[in-house]
């Protein structure tokens, strides 16, 4: 069953543009990885969201309210990012084209180019405070802007999305050594990709 309706608009060239809509599966948006790294923690072990509020409808994502970062690690680490996107067929998740790595997301997730930023961080409102102190600052305050977001697909390659896609997120941590922590956290965004006829 799908819950919500999200117009995804993507521009796969000026002359070749096609509308995609989104039906996200889990009404939390969000679900914990199902092949996480081992110990990884799920999105909610890592933030506090219970003073934060996320619903969907036919008009998108609609977020208030704060997320409480848990998650405790010196502000010396480097944080990364890995968005891997799966394609569900025949039984299985299989790779797809849709795969990025952004090496230190606290230098980041403020700079408007990144996809981080247009789609997540601009709508956080102590942009200082947060830059000063990144995600994994325990006790850090991420304040929500109340918004409402219709995601965007940006730079599609290949003809056809269709069917039943998920989206793996996962930060990693590495210490002032660059040797990467036994801690990470990874959650995963599911839903079905249908094309719409304009
Ligand atoms: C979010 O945090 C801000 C700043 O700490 C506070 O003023 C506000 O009341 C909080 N909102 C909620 C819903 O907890």
């Amino acid at each position: 069953m799908f819950t919500a309706l999200l117009i995804i608009v993507v521009g796969v060239t000026k002359i070749l543009a096609t509308d995609y809509i989104l039906l996200i599966e889990d009404p939390d948006l969000y679900t914990p990885c199902a092949e996480g790294p081992p110990g990884s923690m799920t999105f909610n072990d890592a933030f506090d969201v219970s003073a934060a509020k996320i619903s969907m409808d036919p008009e998108g994502i609609h977020v208030t309210g704060n997320i409480t970062s848990m998650w405790s690690l010196p502000r010396t680490d480097r944080i990364s990012i890995r968005l891997t996107v799966l394609k569900y067929n025949r039984g299985s998740w299989e790779p797809t084209l849709f795969n990025m790595v952004t090496r230190d997301f606290c230098a980041s997730m403020f700079d408007p180019n990144q996809v981080w930023f247009k789609h997540w961080f601009q709508y956080f409102k102590n942009r200082d405070e947060i830059q000063e102190k990144c995600i994994a600052t325990k006790g850090t305050v991420l304040v929500y802007n109340k918004f409402d977001v219709i995601p965007h697909l940006y730079n599609v390659m290949g003809p056809n999305l269709n069917g039943r896609y998920k989206a793996v997120f996962l930060f990693e941590a590495f210490d002032e050594k660059n040797v990467k922590r036994d801690t990470s956290v990874c959650f995963e965004v599911t839903g079905e990709v249908e094309k719409v006829r304009k």
